[in-house]
């Protein structure tokens, strides 16, 4: 299983050059931004946008803002999950979570600001036609709002998870889907076409893989692997794959996601066999980290 390192190092150098506020008083929220978008997470969502680009025939570098776009409301996402109020989880990515490092106040406002220029550097910085643009646009707003991530996460902190997938597909489902649609969008294909329908399909699989999976690690990993603590769901009682299916079950549907996965990406790259995506998509079946 190997994951596709170049398009990984892309990411990395493009997320490093980056900077955000202008205003010098404005320094320490910056600092608190960079502390936890640079402490070397996974990089899936962005890796995905560069190999989807590749899928379509088009330079993985030229959708380097939206990727980085992505990157950003993800650590965004992950800043908010570990406050107190929410999972009060005090590792990630290997560090003192945001929150340990900076104070609840400036966690919130590092992750409220990386939200908000997400957008800023899409629509400064990438590279589109107007209509496509927008589109991209609207389809990462809409899988991060009530309807994507947000509302998979209140569903969550709510705890009266009736289905579980269901769940699953917005909490995390929606970005990693927005990180393979956004790119066709972005490169004017329409919705709806047969070529978006196919590539969502993955996408949306994809995403629950990714969300088993991550169950499956929460009791089997370390945090050492990890980067952040194990047994984080069954300390907040959280009802996950593991909970529902047990661990031998929720390794079997993880297997069954992983092939409707691939055959799912096969359809959508017309049979293309040791893409870029296929490679990641192995990886987010069997990473153990
Ligand atoms: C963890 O995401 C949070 C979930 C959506 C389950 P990742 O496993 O992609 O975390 P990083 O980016 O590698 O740290
Ligand atoms: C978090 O899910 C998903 C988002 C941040 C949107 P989890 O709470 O399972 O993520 P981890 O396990 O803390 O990374
Ligand atoms: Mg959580
Ligand atoms: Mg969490
Ligand atoms: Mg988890």
């Amino acid at each position: 299983m190997s994951y596709p390192e170049h398009l990984r190092n892309l990411v990395e150098e493009h997320l490093t050059g980056l900077r955000f506020a202008r205003e010098p008083a404005a320094a320490g929220l910056e600092e608190a931004m960079r502390y936890s978008l640079l402490a070397g997470g996974k990089r899936i969502r962005p890796v995905l946008a560069l190999a989807t680009a590749a899928a379509i025939g088009r330079a993985p570098r030229s959708v380097l803002p939206l990727a980085a776009a992505l990157e950003l409301i993800h650590t965004y996402s992950l800043i908010h999950d570990d406050l107190p109020a929410m999972d009060d989880d005090d590792l990630r990515r290997g560090r003192p979570t945001c929150h340990v490092r900076y104070g609840e106040d400036v966690a919130i406002l590092a992750g409220d600001a990386l939200y908000a220029e997400a957008f800023r550097l899409v629509l400064h910085e990438q590279e589109a036609e107007p209509a496509a643009l927008i589109a991209a646009v609207a389809e990462l707003a809409a899988a991060t709002g009530a309807d994507g991530m947000v509302g998979g996460q209140y569903i969550d902190v709510q705890g009266d998870v009736a289905d579980l997938r269901r769940m699953h597909e917005l909490k995390t489902g929606r970005l990693i889907g927005a990180a393979v649609e956004c790119v066709l969008l972005v490169a004017g294909t329409r919705d709806p076409s047969p070529t978006l329908i196919a590539f969502r399909a993955f996408a949306a699989e994809l995403g629950v893989l990714f969300q088993i999976v991550d169950d499956i690690l929460d009791v089997t990993g370390t945090d050492a692997d990890l980067g952040k603590p194990q047994g984080s769901d069954e300390r907040h009682g959280k009802r996950t794959y593991v909970s529902s299916h047990g661990l031998d079950g929720a390794r079997e549907l993880a297997a069954e996601s992983h092939r409707n996965a691939l055959t799912a990406l096969h359809r959508a790259t017309g049979g293309a066999m040791g893409t870029e995506l296929e490679q990641i998509t192995d990886f987010i079946a069997h990473r153990t980290s």
